[in-house]
């Protein structure tokens, strides 16, 4: 056994000549923060946008440009460059699309691109027209031919000079950083490239009046785990969650909601091109039949409350189901086998993951969970004590395996 841990990841991080330059320091503290050591080059174009101390500092190192190429030194700088693990080129400009298509060395981020052995990730940062020129887009392509990858351009407000919206903004420092840490793990561990993912967090509110509601102490750790590895897998992920106190994972669509009924709305819009939806919020089974505009003041003796049923969103779901996959959770304190395989049935879920709320350590807010996976026709197997993320690992597997057996079935 090898106990020396391996090297962090070295991503090289181009910066071009672009406004979108400003924006590749919150890049460098993204992948440094994802547990990459980073190098940097600045385009002469670049310097017009960013200062060389600024991107040294969110760096923690020096910044290569045309004026350390040439200084006397005993390596090649750009085959030194050249060694990292990935590369990324944030602020992408035409003329550097133009140089690296064409194999200029020119200049030190175009001979570092004509050397590079690993992925290269583009994020373009132009005007609409420039972008969409004929011949920006043949460069793009002639990349693409050789393996590059590209990120946006989105749309989105670009530019200084109320150019309006449109095409050609860079796309997020966060969503950057995740598409490049994504470009270092092998391809066998991105086996849920092409698929979309939507997945429920967390507990909904149920508001009684404007300070009041019903919820319940769902911490949301559970889903965010769900939604991080099939991210980390490849795959396109929208996150649905109540209110909770983690902060939004990086590389995926995040969408806030309080009630049963917003969360309803955001997950049956976010599923209709899904392939897969996984159910882990804990959804109040009740509202307020008439929630009061004004704060209730307390009167002397018992109140009543008047509650309504919550639309079931997983059975609505199931009622359509396609060709998706679905997953629910369950929480039982008895015949949790026999209940869960009913629910299954129930709402038409392809398999129901059944914990146990009682249990120290585990469900509520705790970072482990113990859970039985529980099929329709209630076959099940029982998992031992893990971590929220290795079950969210597993519980994909089983996605994975019900997929395969669909595909199988349907020839
Ligand atoms: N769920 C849902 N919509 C609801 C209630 C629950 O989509 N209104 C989902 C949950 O996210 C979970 C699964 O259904 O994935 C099971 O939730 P649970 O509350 O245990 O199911 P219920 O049908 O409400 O069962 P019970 O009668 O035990 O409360």
């Amino acid at each position: 056994m090898n106990d020396v841990p391996a090297p962090a990841p070295l991503v090289l991080v181009i910066v071009g000549g672009s406004m979108a330059a400003v924006k590749a320091p919150a890049v460098l503290r993204r992948l440094r923060e994802g547990g990459a050591r980073v190098r940097v080059i600045a385009t002469q174009a670049a310097l017009a946008f960013i200062t060389e101390l600024s991107l040294a500092t969110a760096a923690e190192g020096e910044v290569a440009t045309d004026n350390t190429w040439f200084m006397a030194r005993p390596d090649a700088q750009h085959l030194t460059l050249a060694k990292a693990d990935a590369t990324v080129v944030v602020g992408a400009s035409a003329d550097l699309l133009a140089r690296a298509a064409l194999g200029h060395a020119s200049d030190l981020a175009a001979a570092t691109l004509l050397s590079v052995r690993g992925p290269v990730l583009w994020v373009p940062a132009m005007n609409e027209r420039m972008w969409r020129h004929p011949a920006v887009q043949a460069n793009a392509e002639r990349l693409r031919t050789w393996g590059h990858r590209f990120l946006g351009p989105e749309v989105g407000a670009f530019g200084t000079r109320g150019e309006g919206s449109g095409l050609g903004r860079m796309a997020e420092p966060e969503d950057i950083a995740a598409a490049t840490l994504a470009l270092l793990r092998p391809p066998a561990a991105r086996d849920l490239e092409g698929l979309k993912v939507v997945v429920s967090a967390g507990p909904t509110r149920e508001y009684l009046d404007p300070v009041r509601f019903i919820s319940n102490p769902s911490s949301g750790k559970m889903g965010f785990a769900v939604a991080e590895e099939a991210r980390d897998r490849g795959a396109q992920v929208t996150l649905v969650t109540g209110p909770v106190s983690l902060s939004d994972p990086v590389g995926m669509q995040v969408v806030h909601i309080e009630s049963a009924l917003e969360l309803r709305e955001a997950v049956l819009e976010a599923a209709r091109d899904a392939d897969v939806v996984v159910m882990t919020a804990a959804v109040a089974d009740y509202r307020a039949a008439q929630r009061s505009d004004e704060k209730q003041a307390k009167v002397a003796g018992d109140v009543t409350l008047h509650l309504t049923p919550n639309p079931d969103i997983l059975a609505e779901l199931g009622e359509h189901k396609g060709g998706r996959v679905l997953v629910g959770f369950a929480m039982e304190t008895h015949a949790g086998l026999e209940r869960a395989a009913l629910k299954a049935r129930r709402k038409n879920a392809d398999f129901i993951l059944l914990n146990y709320p009682t249990r120290e350590g585990t469900a509520f807010g705790g970072d482990d969970n113990e859970v039985t996976l529980v099929r329709p026709d209630g076959t099940h197997d029982a998992w031992p004590r893990l971590s929220k993320r290795e079950v969210a690992r597993r519980l994909l597997d089983e996605v994975r395996r019900v997929r395969a057996a669909a595909a199988g079935a349907g020839g």
